[in-house]
């Protein structure tokens, strides 16, 4: 674990910058959008909420621009996209940060099974995402690269009390990370994960009663905001300039936020991966993964070698 402390001179690499976001009318949404433009960004943002999007825009204008972009919808994400780079001819960061919690459990012994559940947090928050991830590295390839950050959540590696929906889309979303870091970062695309833990927006209401007694610790939307950015920026330094605690490069890693503190944690879980998966099975492991990365290797078995 590393302890990542932010470096504001940093900020200034954000100057002229072209930023999406999805997600942006509230919470840590919004502060990131604030943030961003505050720096010297541009930041397109999409949002299913129309009012408080156009107030964040008329705040900020002429820097920010809303989209209305409901993020499980492909092509409102197109049209979310094209605005940004039709408005300023590229896109630097993409920010996949729409999410929500229903709380549902459909796994209750008392549901009705006949009934359907719900799967919209899967929808937004996972496919939302691949959707996000999948047209972000289109543009950020005609840039040359940049930076993807995707908002997890603690429920993204742990277990997470009353919400096995939300916890199964959040482990879904390193999962992207996780899936596509080793091919993006050669192409000059970083993509890192931010994990909060409980922040004070509107998704905590029913819990924050009792978080608040416990005396546990609590994030800002804007100390989130500021792991975003640490992870839009942590690259962009002149000469290996960087957040102290933020190994460069900074690609495939989770920033897991807490107490308004941010915290690497990716480098961890895999240095000691033959402690918690045996040496034997570590070793063996880095032999398949390394077949699996080798030129030539394809899981179509047309064309198999
Ligand atoms: N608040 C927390 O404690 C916490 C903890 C871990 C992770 N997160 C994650 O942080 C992200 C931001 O959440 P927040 O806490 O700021 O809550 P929030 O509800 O204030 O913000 C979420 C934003 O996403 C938007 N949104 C919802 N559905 C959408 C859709 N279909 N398309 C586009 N936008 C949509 C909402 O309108 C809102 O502006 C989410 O991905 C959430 O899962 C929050």
């Amino acid at each position: 674990m590393a302890h990542i402390t932010f470096d504001f001179s940093l900020l200034q690499t954000l100057l002229g910058k072209v930023v999406v976001l999805t997600g942006g009318a509230t919470g840590i949404g919004r502060s990131c959008v604030q943030q961003f433009c505050n720096h010297g960004a541009k930041v397109v943002f999409g949002d299913v909420s129309e009012a408080p999007s156009l107030e964040l825009q008329a705040e900020l204008a002429p820097n920010a621009h809303f989209v209305k972009c409901d993020t499980s919808n492909y092509s409102d994400q197109l049209a979310l996209f094209r605005t940004a780079h039709d408005l300023y001819g590229k896109i630097d960061v993409v920010a996949a940060n729409a999410g929500i919690s229903i709380p549902q459990n459909i796994f209750d012994p008392a549901a009705d099974i006949t009934q359907e559940p719900s799967m919209k947090e899967v929808d937004i928050n996972l496919v939302g995402a691949l959707f996000s991830a999948r047209i972000g590295m289109h543009y950020l390839r005609k840039n040359g690269g940049g930076d993807l950050v995707l908002t997890s959540s603690i429920a993204g590696f742990k277990e997470c009390g009353g919400l096995p929906t939300y916890t199964a889309s959040k482990h879904g979303v390193i999962g992207i990370m996780r899936g596509l870091h080793l091919t993006a970062t050669p192409e000059n695309i970083r993509i890192n994960v931010v994990c909060p833990w409980m922040t004070r927006t509107r998704m905590v209401l029913g819990i924050e009663k009792g978080w608040y007694e416990r005396g546990l610790p609590v994030n800002e939307p804007e100390d989130v905001a500021r792991s975003i950015i640490i992870c839009a920026t942590a690259n962009r330094g002149d000469g290996g300039k960087t957040h102290r605690g933020a190994a460069l490069p900074f690609a495939g890693k989770i920033v897991y936020v807490a107490g308004g503190e941010s915290y690497e944690i990716e480098d961890g879980i895999q240095r000691l991966e033959p402690v918690w998966l045996g040496e034997e099975n570590s070793k063996v492991l880095a032999a398949g993964q390394a077949y699996l990365a080798s030129e030539g290797t394809s899981w179509d078995e047309t064309k198999m070698n």
